[in-house]
């Protein structure tokens, strides 16, 4: 039996008992068969969740760009790796072949070798979804360094945190980009952020969108002239399997976001499997995933996975409503994609517009969908499943996490028979167990508890950048000898997972995770303000909104409100980034906070819902008389 390829939901069932009886054959055998090891490993795998530490394949050799690239090179050289569609639908989408990439990334690894870059640097890459942004990232992992992306929607301080964080030496980005009707100057967003990086020792820049930039001079260089020289050949850097690959950064519910670090062999094997069944992907194939490199789908589920499995990956450079709301189904027509796989915000978004815009374009290529990134509610689901699958592609929710590095609870599709709103089994050798508040693991089905996993699994994030200590706190300190995830999950009489959302102070909005610690250090840097806590509250397109309850130093009407709060929203975008600002802002005289100091943000959650009934027990706060006048004031 082939263990790579799950075509059946027995075959499932046999698959994931051997994962779990015999997890070190297991992974063996997917290791062996279908990947190019330098060296084969001495260990497959040595865990401890308590040091924490975990290896996997341990002693092997290789390179992953040779996994992506080299090996498809003789008999699909000329197949399509990827396709970029870039974001005005009048420009040609380009078509880059498994040679071309080879030529390209080489070039790209040769330039950064000629810069000085080498193994186990790290690397900050801060692009729009253009081809230089895959191409940068495998040039990276060509040479051996540690390549750190960072979202192009994050503002300078966030950039500059990240690049000092992880003492990056070198920075690529672009000159600006595109995103619908506008323009954002990128390269002035680095340049502010570089003036507190004395690491960085060069800028590659990118000519996107033909600006006029300074350039400054020593430092900044235009990368296209030095590509057109250098060689298409750069023999790729042999890593352990324990070698970082990529640094990523994730928020957390308190303090600076944690850079996650990803290691080589593991990494790689468990994208590249994970691909291949959730995707059900067949060579000729085209697979179209929405996320940005920016986030970890894009890493494991735009360049890794897919192009690991020889497979043609689309880049898309725009957004959902650009030039209309049909811009995803035109492309779906235009490329026959055949898995689709997106953000339960996109499709919030989308439902609500005219179905016109869906009639419009052929979607008969679809064969997966795919959702990831918060939960998808049951409306979403169908209209998902109703308007763009037809009733006959299944829907894989897909559960993961930045840490978790792939996915980890799935439906196999044509496999496992779907249920809206659940994320159904765990994918083989993802062992999770629900726990009680005690800390006892809860048995049987019918049950809802805290999410965790009881065992290693090859692309689990070893540690986090300069902080063992915070690795170990947040993930392997909750519950014993368990990966904690963060997230609350039920299981239902058949087995299944639903997961229902965070419970710490993370907060999803549109998909993308943010911690509350910077976003209201950024609110007290307003010189007007004295404290502030910010919470969730439900959005009908953005899953969660924020919601800021802010106190002033001065109480009284005196400062014009609505002032202060586009002042407030310009601080949390020029040092968080324009994804965190807030929706609500209510200024109050007091916050809810217990006896020992912390504010109590589960009566502040109900009350930004408007959900006023059970806030629980609040005598025992520190001011309990002010739950009434926060609610008197929000209505
Ligand atoms: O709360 C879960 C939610 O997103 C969190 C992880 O966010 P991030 O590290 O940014 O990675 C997102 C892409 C993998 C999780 O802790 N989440 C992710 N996928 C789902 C989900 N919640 C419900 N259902 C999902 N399918």
């Amino acid at each position: 039996m082939s263990n790579y390829h799950i075509k059946h939901l027995e075959e499932y069932y046999q698959v994931y008992r051997k994962s779990v009886r015999e997890p070190e054959n297991f992974w063996a055998e997917v290791a062996e068969e279908h990947f190019m090891w330098r060296k084969r490993w001495d260990n497959v795998l040595s865990w401890d969740f308590k040091k924490p530490e975990i290896k996997w394949f341990e002693g092997a050799q290789l390179n992953i760009t040779e996994n992506c690239i080299d090996r498809h090179l003789r008999t699909k050289g000329d197949h399509t790796a990827i396709i970029f569609e870039p974001n005005n639908p009048d420009e040609t989408a380009e078509h880059i072949t498994y040679q071309q990439l080879h030529d390209r990334v080489c070039q790209m690894a040769n330039v950064m070798k000629d810069k000085g870059v080498k193994k186990g640097d790290r690397v900050c890459i801060y692009l729009p979804m253009i081809p230089e942004l895959a191409i940068s990232l495998l040039a990276c992992a060509r040479i051996g360094a540690i390549h750190s992306v960072v979202f192009a929607g994050f503002s300078s301080k966030a950039l500059a945190s990240r690049i000092n964080d992880s003492a990056c030496k070198m920075v690529i980005t672009s000159d600006g980009s595109y995103r619908g009707s506008k323009t954002i100057d990128l390269k002035s967003i680095v340049d502010g952020g570089l003036e507190s990086c004395p690491t960085v020792e060069n800028v590659l820049v990118v000519n996107r969108i033909n600006s006029d930039i300074t350039m400054k001079e020593g430092r900044d260089l235009w990368l296209q002239p030095l590509l057109d020289a250098a060689s298409a050949v750069c023999e790729p850097e042999i890593m352990n399997a324990e070698d970082p690959l990529f640094i990523l950064y994730t928020s957390g519910s308190t303090g600076k976001p944690k850079g996650m670090v990803h290691t080589t062999g593991g990494y790689m094997v468990y994208t590249a499997y994970t691909f291949k069944n959730v995707f059900q992907y067949k060579d000729g194939d085209v697979y179209w995933c929405t996320a940005d490199i920016g986030w970890i789908t894009g890493h494991s589920y735009i360049v890794y996975g897919p192009l690991a499995n020889g497979a043609t990956t689309v880049m898309f450079e725009g957004v959902p409503q650009y030039p209309d709301f049909g811009r995803f189904w035109q492309i779906v027509e235009k490329h026959k994609v055949n898995q689709f796989y997106t953000a339960p915000t996109a499709i919030r978004a989308l439902a609500k517009q005219n179905i016109s815009f869906l009639e419009n374009y052929d979607l008969s290529s679809l064969k997966v969908l795919g959702s990831v990134g918060e939960p998808i509610n049951e409306e979403a689901w169908h209209w998902y499943n109703d308007n763009v699958g037809k009733h006959k592609s299944p829907i894989v929710d897909t559960w993961w996490q930045t840490e978790t590095g792939g996915i980890m609870i799935t439906p196999i599709p044509y496999v496992t028979p779907t249920k809206p709103t659940y994320a159904t089994l765990p994918f083989p050798g993802i062992q999770p167990a629900l726990m009680d508040e005690s800390g006892n693991v809860i048995k049987g089905n019918q049950v809802d508890g805290r999410l965790c996993i009881k065992f290693p699994w090859p692309s689990i994030a070893r540690t986090i950048w300069g902080n063992h200590e915070r690795y170990k706190e947040t993930y392997f300190s909750a519950y014993e000898n368990m990966y904690f995830t963060g997230d609350g999950a039920l299981r239902d009489e058949v087995g299944y997972y639903r997961i229902t959302g965070r419970v710490d102070d993370v907060i999803i909005v549109s998909g993308h995770n943010l911690g509350t610690a910077p976003i209201e250090d950024a609110i007290n840097e307003h010189p007007a303000v004295a404290e502030s806590a910010i919470v969730g509250f439900p959005h009908d397109v953005k899953g969660n909104a924020l919601y800021g309850y802010v106190m002033l130093k001065e109480t009284g009407e005196s400062r014009d409100q609505n002032n202060l709060r586009n002042e407030i929203n310009q601080l949390i975008k020029d040092r968080v980034g324009a994804i965190a600002k807030l929706d609500k802002i209510q200024f109050t005289d007091g916050l809810p906070k217990t006896r020992s100091g912390k504010i109590m943000r589960r009566i502040l959650r109900k009350i930004a819902s408007k959900d006023f009934s059970n806030l629980g027990d609040t005598s025992t706060l520190l001011n309990p008389e002010c739950v009434q006048v926060i609610i008197d004031e929000s209505l």
